[in-house]
């Protein structure tokens, strides 16, 4: 009954510009924790979240009816649970509102960490569904862009019309993403509702042949199709008004050499793909036109084949 387990699942990159909704890759070091421990009432509780100061959260509910970890937790739970509950205590290590799969990371934490308790009657891609009920209620939306690579790591490809199915995509060698995530806030419910419901043939055609041709150069390792296709055409417009820094940034980035550079999910954060060896010298460009700014900002570089959900002591 006292056993403790815990699971650290990585922040994410959603759409990585070419492929909103579909497509995401992990990040490495940062993410969320979440323990799990069994208590003899049946059901999910919340005992704590914490912050990314270590203090009590002061607003994230502990309500297992309102808490992305616990709604995950609990669809799990309700199909494999036993007669013993599970109380789980929810670390926050990814930043709400950034555009990194915040809230992802917590519902795949706590259906990993579970899933452990209760013996592992999942294999780890099967616990996806239970993670995605979690992130559904934060975001607004059925997406599994940071769900998917959240919980199975690297570059995974999860439109809709597949899942549970998910492809991993051959992540290409010698690539780094480099993260920045300026100190604003982006609620994704909102900014969901906000994209525009139709389309022209021509933006669809483009925006098609961008992502083709992304999956092409990833698959070949090909810089320079990766270089041309890297671009999002569609919703990267509608949305970077909403984030202040968002043309200094990308300028930054494209003078440094990226090979792309967009939103991080529905931002505020930012992405860019880089040569490996350029990387860090690119983060610290980007962070620059950011603070340039008066926005203060944190980056992280990350291999586009950064581990998914594991435990840890
Ligand atoms: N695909 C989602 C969106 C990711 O862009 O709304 C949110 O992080």
């Amino acid at each position: 009954m006292s056993e403790t387990v815990t699971a650290f699942a990585p922040a994410s990159i959603g759409n990585v510009a070419v492929g909103f909704d579909m497509l995401g890759v992990a990040l490495a070091g940062v993410g969320d924790r979440v323990a799990a421990c069994r208590v003899e009432e049946p059901g999910i509780r919340v005992a704590e979240v914490r912050g990314l100061d270590g203090e009590l959260h002061p607003y994230l509910s502990t309500d297992p009816e309102h808490n992305t970890a616990s709604i995950a937790a609990k669809a799990l739970w309700n199909d494999y649970g036993d007669r013993y509950g599970v109380e789980i205590k929810v670390y926050k290590g990814v930043p709400l509102q950034s555009g990194m799969g915040s809230s992802a990371a917590s519902a795949v934490a706590a259906t990993f960490a579970v899933n452990q308790l209760l013996g592992t009657p999942l294999p780890t891609e099967n616990l996806l569904p239970y993670a995605l009920a979690g992130e559904q209620y934060a975001s607004g939306g059925l997406h599994a862009d940071n769900v998917a690579p959240s919980l199975l790591g690297g570059m995974i490809f999860c439109p809709n019309v597949l899942l549970p199915e998910t492809v991993r995509l051959p992540a290409p060698e010698g690539v780094s993403a480099v993260l920045v995530h300026p100190e604003l806030q982006v609620n994704t419910a909102h900014a969901r509702r906000k994209l525009a419901k139709a389309y022209t043939m021509e933006q669809w055609l483009e925006q098609q042949a961008y992502f083709g041709g992304f999956v092409a150069a990833c698959a070949a390792g090909d810089i320079d199709l990766m270089r041309k296709t890297l671009k999002d055409v569609i919703i990267e417009p509608q949305r970077k008004s909403a984030v202040s820094c968002f043309d200094a940034v990308k300028q930054a980035a494209d003078r440094g050499g990226a090979i792309g550079c967009s939103l991080s999910g529905s931002g505020p954060s930012m992405f860019a793909l880089i040569e490996d060896g350029r990387a860090s010298n690119l983060a610290t460009s980007m962070e620059q036109a950011c603070r340039a700014l008066g926005i203060d900002c944190q980056s992280w570089v990350s291999p586009l084949d950064a581990p998914g959900a594991h435990l840890v002591d």
